[in-house]
């Protein structure tokens, strides 16, 4: 596999193969030099069509402790604001010798694109293409809850996928990149993944996904759940009123302080509560909930650096396994590029 564009093209070999090597690369994280030479003369570029903090700081982080060179460019004051094109701009840093290229765009499509136009030779992550895809994203929230599970099951050496771990994931479904990623890569590792939102907040054709829709976010947690995920509420790209108000949006679809104590209520101890960032705090999430001992956010970004790692080292060795995915022969919904807005086409 030369590149990393969504986790539907994963087969549980290969998403295994990742989350193991991460976990070897977290191993990295606890030493005093964090540094390992693997990628030494290699140069990685971040290019940035969209804003970000959590995954453009950890691709360069991964990469430095990889010894890779970096570029990092963003769209914002770059000639990208000139008028130049995708394509272009992409052989302007492949002249620059890059081996790896991350990107994120937002338009969906932009890096399945980059990856199979033969602009460049580099291999392409999609670091969060759109309403798309963010792969590293749903990896990264996947080595999370796969820790979590092989605590709980008393031998951390277990953990191979999540086989039986409950999940619900609540919130923004139809704009979230994220949720499409987790549910295909949960499905894969085996996990029940319930998606929980207001009938408006859900996408058209919810109901082929590999997983249970739900209205009623106490009825999923009184049912049972090991892990909650809740999405941030993308107002950026809503062009209507989704919802009657914030305030009802967080009674009936935030993770509140009452939801947290409920939780304590079912007797549930062991339930762990997840945001990719950036949060909402007081809309989709409390910040009661946010700052327990039950929330794993900054775990997540700690676990992006050795997932990033991972994807890197083994995209740019060309170690990946190359089989694939039994759902993405099935179900090749990678947006095509009619899928491109096409009033600013990234070509
Ligand atoms: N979760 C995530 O993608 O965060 P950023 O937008 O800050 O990268």
């Amino acid at each position: 596999m030369r590149h990393l564009l969504s986790t539907e093209q994963l087969s549980r070999e290969n998403a295994i193969q990742i989350l193991d090597t991460a976990q070897e690369m977290s191993a990295v994280g606890e030493r005093e030099i964090k540094k390992l030479p693997a990628l030494r003369g290699r140069t990685v570029v971040n290019l940035f069509f969209e804003d970000s903090t959590r995954t453009r700081i950890s691709f360069e982080a991964a990469a430095k402790r990889l010894s890779a060179d970096v570029i990092n460019f963003s769209a914002k004051g770059s000639s990208v604001s000139k008028g130049e094109s995708l394509k272009d701009t992409a052989q302007t840093l492949e002249a620059m010798s890059a081996d790896a290229v991350v990107i994120r765009h937002w338009a969906s499509g932009a890096p399945a694109r980059l990856a199979n136009s033969g602009w460049i030779d580099a291999a392409v992550i999609n670091a969060g293409d759109g309403t798309h895809a963010h792969p590293t994203q749903a990896l990264l929230d996947a080595f999370t809850m796969r820790a979590h599970w092989a605590k709980l099951s008393g031998n951390p050496s277990v953990g191979a996928d999540l086989q039986g771990m409950r999940v619900v994931i609540a919130g923004d479904v139809l704009h979230s990149r994220v949720v499409r990623c987790n549910v295909w890569l949960l499905r894969t590792l085996g996990a029940h993944v319930t998606l929980v939102a207001p009938p408006t907040l859900f996408p058209v054709g919810v109901e082929h996904w590999p997983c249970e829709i739900s209205y009623d976010l106490d009825a999923t947690l009184d049912a049972g759940v090991d892990a909650v995920m809740m999405l941030r509420v993308q107002a950026e790209r809503m062009n209507a009123s989704f919802f009657p108000s914030t305030r009802e949006y967080a009674r009936r679809w935030g993770f509140d302080d009452a939801r947290l104590a409920r939780l304590d209520a079912l007797n549930l101890k062991d339930t762990i509560i997840m945001h990719p960032g950036p949060m909402n705090r007081g809309l989709e999430i409390s910040s009661a909930a946010a700052d327990s001992p039950r929330s794993t956010v900054l775990a997540q970004v700690r676990n992006g650096v050795s997932v990033r790692m991972a994807a890197l080292y083994l995209l740019m060795s060309g170690e990946l396994r190359t089989e694939q995915s039994d759902a993405a022969a099935q179900h090749p919904t990678s947006p095509s590029s009619t899928d491109l807005p096409s009033a600013k086409d990234p070509s």
